[in-house]
């Protein structure tokens, strides 16, 4: 049996740990304090989307005094101080064995497997979870000037990894994400609140679906 692909790009908050849950957790925090109505469907707008976008969304719903570029910065600030109060509690129990067996399978069959993460704290929860090491490239926050749905994030994996797009799958729990998957011109994998996302080429039920999708039958 061959394999589909010869890489697979994964999203990491959302598909490989469940630190989307604390990006909802922090903002949540920073909401309450300004008064701001937020909840898990506002929440899901922010997902694959950078940090000063997330601000911006949230933000819709202030009706206070304009924000200067300062102020932004300092709420992202705020927002990033408490998520990283969480990913500092994180250790390797936070990768399920369902995440690891499956990368270890796809490892075991010959395929390249990198991170295409929005987050500037990719790395640091990378290492918590204990695959610090794991990956073969990384693109993140850090090597981006456009978060998702710009295909940016992707298209450098890809360079990293010197495969050509086509051969590349991506893997998504961000509705925008699955857009700059299409955008740069790679097949996608929806799941959690992407699942059955129509732009997604498949949707996993669960992330050992992955082996299927990518086994050549
Ligand atoms: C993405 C998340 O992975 O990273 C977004 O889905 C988040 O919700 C973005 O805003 C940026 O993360 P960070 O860690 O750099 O604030
Ligand atoms: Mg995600």
């Amino acid at each position: 049996m061959g394999m589909k692909y010869k890489a697979i790009i994964f999203d990491l908050d959302g598909v490989i740990c469940h630190t989307d849950h604390y990006h909802y957790l922090a903002w949540k925090q920073l909401a309450d304090k300004l008064g701001i109505y937020f909840d898990e469907i506002v929440n899901n707008r922010l997902r694959g989307v950078s940090r000063m976008d997330s601000l911006e969304i949230i933000l819709e719903r202030w009706n206070g005094a304009p924000l200067s570029d300062e102020e932004k910065v300092k709420l992202a600030d705020e927002k990033n101080a408490c998520y990283k109060e969480l990913l500092n509690q994180m250790s390797p129990k936070d990768l399920s064995r369902e995440v690891k067996d499956t990368l270890e399978y796809l490892r075991t069959r010959g395929l390249q497997l990198a991170i295409g993460s929005s987050s500037r704290n990719a790395r640091f929860i990378l290492s918590q979870i204990g695959l610090g090491d794991y990956f073969d490239e990384i693109s993140d926050g850090n090597n981006i000037t456009k978060s998702k749905p710009d295909p940016e994030v992707f298209l450098m994996a890809a360079k990293y990894l010197k495969m050509n797009p086509s051969e590349c799958l991506v893997v998504e729990d961000a509705k925008a994400g699955v857009d700059a998957a299409k955008a740069a011109g790679m097949d996608s994998a929806a799941i959690g609140d992407a699942f059955g996302y129509a732009q997604a080429t498949y949707s996993l039920f669960t992330f050992s679906k992955l082996i299927q999708i990518c086994s050549v039958q």
